[in-house]
């Protein structure tokens, strides 16, 4: 089984952490857009038109399935994706959404929602979180956050000021926040420092792995997995960079 997994640059690779430990694969293929990150803070039709061009990078790679790293291109462009080809092409948005669903068991709990300007604008995850019944949802968007993975700022005084612009503005503090952009993960620790560790935190990582289990039937077969890194520039500063966060200890 050949996986193809996509984000717009590095963000992804805390999703491929994930499916690594799950052993589902027998062969990874990432490509990460590095030429045109961040996509977030773009329009809906960019955003649709580079996902597409994605996939055409994706049709000549043979792969199986197409896991959809990034929630900005999960949000606008799933669907009109799924329409082009035959394989399946999952997204991150509906296994975030069970991840909390599997976390949060009070209707009334206080959700934040962290994502990029464009996620924020599609109003997904609000929509999503309003259909299971829940009743208190903040949707912030922190697209700043991204740049700072992509430079590999993961920690220090500019990324807390950097919190401190985002979460100052909040009324309460939150119960859980979903971490709804794949870049995210890389920076939890600050996240939850920051909030005191009085927040869970939630990232679609795992609950895909559950969702490819359960609908795709597929289970840990594969001891190694062959990783092959793509991107629309600097390759090798990608793979380096990839290499690296999956041998970090969060
Ligand atoms: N990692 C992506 C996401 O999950 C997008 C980051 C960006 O390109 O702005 O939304």
């Amino acid at each position: 089984m050949r996986a193809g997994v996509f984000d717009s640059g590095i963000g992804g690779v805390s999703v491929l952490k994930s499916l690594l430990d799950a052993r589902l694969f027998e062969e990874i293929v990432y490509y990460g857009d590095t030429a045109r990150v961040p996509y977030g803070t773009k329009d809906k039709e960019t955003i649709i038109q580079y996902s597409l061009e994605a996939l055409e990078f994706f049709k000549s790679q043979n792969i199986d399935i197409l896991i959809l790293a990034c929630n900005t291109v999960s949000a606008y462009a799933l669907d009109i994706l799924k329409q082009r080809v035959s394989f399946p092409i999952i997204g991150v948005i509906e296994a975030g959404v069970l991840a909390l669903q599997n976390t949060a068991m009070d209707k009334n709990a206080q959700i934040l929602v962290i994502a990029t300007q464009a996620t924020t604008q599609s109003q997904i995850y609000p929509n999503a979180l309003h259909k299971l019944g829940y009743k208190h949802i903040t949707a912030l968007a922190t697209s700043l956050f991204v740049p700072f993975v992509e430079e590999g700022i993961y920690d220090g005084e500019f990324l807390q000021e950097c919190l401190k612009h985002y979460f100052s503005k909040l009324q309460t503090t939150p119960q859980f926040i979903i971490l709804g952009c794949t870049h995210y993960p890389f920076i939890a620790k600050a996240i939850s420092q920051y909030f005191n560790h009085q927040c869970t935190l939630i990232h679609s990582g795992n609950a895909i792995v559950e969702q490819l289990k359960k609908e795709c039937a597929l289970t840990p077969t594969f001891a190694n997995t062959t990783l092959k890194f793509f991107s629309s520039q600097n390759n090798q500063t990608l793979e380096k960079e990839a290499y690296r966060l999956l041998k970090r200890q969060d």
